[in-house]
Order: C-alpha cells, then structure tokens, then sequence
C-alpha cells in the first residue's frame, strides 16, 4: 500500500470529521466523511483516515487504478493528476484537502476514445511498459492547455518530474509534438478533446459517461 499522505490533515470545508470510530487499527486517529469531485462527478468517501493520501483514496477506495502508485514520495511523477487544471502528486496531497477541488485522472481522457495526448502517447511510447504513461499525459496535457506551441526545452522541463525506465526522452517530446498538432487541428474543426475540468466543480459532466467509466 502507498505511503498515506504523511501528517495527518485538518478536513476542508466540506468534510466531516468523527471520533475515532472507524479509524485504522484502533489507534485513535480521526476519521472524516467528505466528497469528492473526479472527473466532474461526485464521489463519496465515507469513514476514512483523515491522513489518507488522494492516491490512496482515488486507487483504492474509488477505483481510480490509472492513477498509479509508483514511489509515494513525490519524486516518480506516476501518480498526476489535475487539481483545478494544475498537475499535483496525488501521493503527497491529503484527500480530505482536496474536497472543492476539481480532480482529474487519467481515465477521463482514455473512454470512450483516447484524447490526442494518450494517442501519441501510444503511437510514441506504447512500446514501453506504459506505468508512467497516465502522469506524464496529465503534464502534457496541463502544458498544452496553456500552449499549443511549447518548444523541447518546455517539454524537457515539466515531464523532468517524471521518471521513465524504458524510453529516452525523445519519445515523449515527439509525443508532445503530434499531440500539439492534433489538437490545434481539432480546435481548427471543432473537434479537440473538452477538458473535463471546465464541469468538475458543478457536477455538469456527472452522469455523461466523462467521469466515473473508466477504470482501469
Ligand atoms: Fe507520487 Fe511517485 S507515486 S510521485
């Protein structure tokens, strides 16, 4: 099991917290009750350890399993998601902090067809063994929300977080090249992947199949 979020949080608004029933082991830590909203639904998390990290709680409580679970410490890049659009290490986040927070994994960009950056990933990089593939497409596609032009320095930059055992880097840059292209394409006509954070907070997605399908 992943490391758990290190000190225990005190809950955000929204969370409720309770005594020490429920909590692990009997060892008297609180234990809160909150909602989350992933991939523009909402999803409850009930009686949980208030110290318990948004990776554990996504993977192993939700099912949200294309968040990966590499080192737990912050320094793998495996477990990315989007918070509010801002790519965040789900193992170093307590869940009970994020309640308000738009979350978004990977999962909503590969059902019911892969966005642009999980197809070049796939045309790129598919022959590796694909564990860090889901965080490094959640900073690609952070960094092509805000330019779809970024230069290799750029990509260099914000996938040097990510730690791949298989591929050299090259692959990810050219990844990142015909994704770019893709989507100014389907911005041109119409048809670019929607990020599913612009619903997240409201709920407007919930019940759309963008959110709770894909699990993998
Ligand atoms: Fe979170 Fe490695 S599992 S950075």
């Amino acid at each position: 099991m992943s490391a758990e979020g290190g000190q225990p949080a005190q809950p955000a608004d929204g969370a409720s917290g309770s005594d020490s029933a429920g909590s692990p082991e009997g060892f008297g830590w609180p234990a809160v009750s909150y909602e989350l909203a992933v991939n523009g639904s909402p999803q409850r998390v009930a009686d949980a350890w208030i110290g318990e990290s948004l990776l554990f709680v996504l993977r192993e409580r939700l099912g949200f399993t294309a968040v990966k679970d590499g080192c737990g410490e912050g320094e793998c890049g495996a477990c990315t998601v989007l918070m509010d659009g801002q790519p965040t290490a789900a193992c170093l986040v307590p869940a009970a902090a994020a309640v308000d927070r738009a979350i978004e994994t990977p999962e909503v960009h590969a059902v019911p067809r892969p966005d642009e950056v999980a197809a070049a990933l796939a045309a790129h990089a598919g022959a590796g063994c694909g564990f860090c593939l889901p965080g490094i497409g959640m900073q690609l596609r952070a960094l092509l929300a805000r330019n779809l032009k970024p230069s290799p320095a750029a990509v260099r930059e914000v996938l040097s977080g990510h730690r791949c055992r298989c591929l050299p880097p090259e692959r990810f840059a050219a990844a990142a090249d015909d994704a770019a292209q893709a989507l100014a394409r389907g911005h041109e006509q119409g048809l670019a992947h929607v990020p599913a954070q612009a619903g997240a907070r409201t709920g407007e997605q919930a019940g759309t199949g963008a959110g709770a399908g894909a699990r993998t």
